[in-house]
């Protein structure tokens, strides 16, 4: 049964304060979670040291969601490495794709050597097919893994290629009011693997939704950020601490169009179509 934790608005990942209230309510009760599943939003880490503190308090193992961000760093390391497990994608939205697939990290041996059993259809030490336990076929093909080995190479070029889309954006749009860029937390270094954008209708004269359908009209797709979790259907009655900041965001921010090979014309293009909303709703 999921509780979820919200968001911290200034760098949009779990809040840890939160988190904290939340293991110590479930600890009070006497159900103290199986894991804490955080995720690296967006190509920016979470915030490590309190949330690490905070699990390690109650004894909570962490699983790092670091499918977004492989690439970037909190403080001077990698994420992925800051729970019992790290998992990253290579879906091919991804920063770098194997087409589809991913990759699960630790340095737990054992809990590696059992996913990897899992991973294999569980089968046991036998010569003919032997199951203990109930298994998947979640192998990666070594085609695949080849295609991963060769991509890894290029990621570094694929981090600066998302942050100069970045810069452009914001050397573009940056002077709009009501228009906010989602912030690079002090702690670490974001890929930002999607530019994303708060716009408030107040100050900017249109909401996030008009920006988005005029992006659409000219066939150019973007995307309203995350849709909260506990806003999802399927886990409506799960119990959630917080959640305003994480449907503000949902509300008023929109992910732009971010591929590692925009050039800077496309980047021109497509604030155009955005100041263009602007102005028509009486910014000058
Ligand atoms: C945070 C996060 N976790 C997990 C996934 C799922 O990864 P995959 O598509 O490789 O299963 C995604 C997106 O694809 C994601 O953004």
């Amino acid at each position: 049964m999921p509780y979820f934790v919200d968001s911290d608005l200034s760098p949009w990942n779990m809040d840890p304060a939160l988190l904290e209230e939340a293991l110590d309510a479930l600890a009070r009760a006497g159900r103290v979670p199986k894991a804490a599943i955080v995720v690296d939003l967006y190509g920016q880490s979470a915030h490590w040291a309190p949330i690490r503190r905070a699990c390690e308090r109650y004894g909570v193992p962490i699983v790092e969601d670091a499918a977004e961000a492989l690439g970037a760093s909190y403080g001077d390391r990698p994420v992925g490495g800051f729970g019992r497990y790290g998992v990253f994608s290579f879906n091919g939205n991804k920063i770098i794709t194997t087409s589809g697939g991913g990759m699960l990290v630790s340095g737990d041996r054992e809990g590696i050597a059992h996913a990897r059993k899992l991973a294999t259809q569980a089968r046991d030490p036998a010569p003919h097919y032997e199951h203990s336990e109930i298994g998947y076929n979640y192998r990666m093909s070594n085609v695949l893994a080849a295609i991963g080995r060769g991509q890894l190479r290029v990621l570094p070029a694929r981090v600066e290629a998302r942050r100069r889309v970045f810069q452009w954006y914001r050397e573009l749009l940056g002077d709009l009011p009501g228009l906010e860029f989602m912030p690079e937390a002090s702690y670490g270094r974001s890929t930002r693997w999607l530019t994303c954008v708060l716009i408030d209708p107040g100050e900017f004269g249109a909401t996030r939704e008009e920006v988005r359908l005029a992006l659409e009209a000219a066939n150019i797709e973007s995307r309203p950020v995350w849709k909260p979790m506990h806003l999802q259907p399927v886990f409506t009655g799960c119990r959630t601490v917080g959640g305003e900041v994480s449907e503000e965001l949902f509300e008023e921010g929109l992910c732009l169009p971010s591929g590692s090979s925009l050039s800077e014309s496309d980047i021109e293009r497509i604030t155009g179509i955005i100041r263009e909303v602007w102005r028509k709703r009486g910014g000058s």
